[in-house]
């Protein structure tokens, strides 16, 4: 039993169902935004998305700007060159929209347009000292929860390292979730972001910070990814499974802000950082040979996953329950045709050691971890996965 002292926070308000995009306008107005300032990326302004969204705000609002490259995995430099033009533009309401990197973009540039510090005084936990301007997130893929998350996470090219930015004043005042906005990202995306948003559940399910709210959220979370994946992935046309994907991450993202992720997303930061593997990717290589280095730790809550990932299994066992569930998220990844090794990723071996070395300074991450890790243990687990 869990007997610490526990919070949960979360986004002030969630709209969600088909269609959820049209209440923007209202959603701007009732947070007093006029100037508004759109933070997208080049596949969200070539589907179209973002031109629909502009449409919607046309005679609602005094003036959009437009920033529709935010890079995935974004360097300190991008939100440098948004925080000058979204001064420029006088904007006094922000919109992120698209992934996990347009939203992260939007928080942090929300943020500093009040902020005294500059960008690299906020880098930490708990660094921001008041709230930015109003902020709406909509989420075009199913999968980081940034839309629920008081986390942005940016890449320091200099020391290929990522960064945090943690703090409460980066939850949005809003997040619309519209599976129609979902529907034409293609299938190795959907994969790779779905996959982020089961394993952000699982690793909350299995944090030393998990509590009975998020062990609620997480086990949800799991059921609607796992049941819809592949269904989403093999037609992204299907609705339903894109609107419950949309809440499969929705969910776990409520969960991971509040118990925090483990040493999955410790081992995959070095891989994006580096070698500029795409988020999902990365966490979906080292998902089950970090599970197998954990569940030691709590055999008991690792063989509860197992039962909830493998109804049937008639086994009381914790170790092959626990095992069986790894098994399943093994499949899972398999049918999505996501890489399973570090050498699929042109990972060069002799960058294991140096890559070790950047999991054990995500101390942020490891001290959510069921399992200890020391430097040694890095290695054997990046080796593992070769
Ligand atoms: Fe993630």
């Amino acid at each position: 039993m869990n007997c610490k002292i526990s919070y949960f926070k979360t986004t002030g308000k969630i709209v969600s169902g088909v269609g959820a995009i049209k209440t923007l306008p209202d959603e701007i107005r009732l947070l007093g935004g006029n100037r508004v300032f759109i933070l997208t990326d080049e596949g969200i302004v070539g589907a179209g998305i973002c031109d629909q969204v502009l449409q919607l705000l046309e005679g609602n609002v005094a003036s959009v700007s437009v920033y529709g490259k935010v890079p995935p995995e974004p360097p300190l430099e991008t939100i440098d060159e948004c925080l000058s033009l979204a001064q420029e533009a006088g904007c006094d309401l922000i919109i992120g929209l698209g992934g996990g990197s347009a939203m992260d973009v939007a928080k942090v540039v929300s943020v500093l347009l009040t902020s005294e510090k500059p960008l690299s005084q906020l880098i930490g936990i708990n660094l921001v000292e008041k709230a930015g301007v109003p902020k709406i997130l909509i989420p075009t893929s199913a999968g980081t929860g940034s839309e629920v998350t008081p986390i942005v996470i940016l890449t320091d090219q200099q020391e290929n390292l990522k960064k945090g930015v943690v703090s409460d004043f980066l939850f949005p005042e809003t997040a619309i979730l519209d599976p129609e906005l979902t529907l034409s990202l293609p299938p190795g995306a959907t994969a790779a972001s779905g996959i982020d948003a089961l394993i952000h559940a699982v690793e909350a399910y299995t944090s030393v910070n998990a509590t009975p709210m998020t062990d609620h959220l997480a086990v949800r979370a799991i059921e609607l990814v796992v049941a819809n994946i592949r269904s989403a992935w093999a037609n992204g046309y299907n609705i339903e499974a894109r609107m419950n994907m949309l809440e499969g991450s929705l969910l776990a993202g409520q969960a991971f802000a509040n118990a925090g992720v483990t040493a999955v997303h410790a081992f995959a930061y070095p891989l994006g950082g580096e070698f500029h593997v795409p988020h999902g990717v990365s966490n979906a290589v080292m998902l089950c040979a970090v599970l197998r280095f954990n569940m030691i730790a709590n055999l008991q809550k690792f063989a509860a996953l197992g039962k909830l990932l493998c109804p049937d299994i008639s086994s009381t066992d914790v170790k092959v329950l626990a095992e069986a569930g790894i098994r399943l998220l093994e499949e899972l990844i398999i049918d999505l045709k996501l890489p399973r090794t570090l050498r699929e990723l042109h990972v060069p071996k002799d960058a294991i050691p140096r890559m070790a070395e950047g999991v054990m300074k995500v101390t942020r991450l490891l001290a959510n971890n069921p399992r200890r890790l020391t430097l040694a243990d890095a290695k054997c687990i990046y080796q593992e996965v070769y």
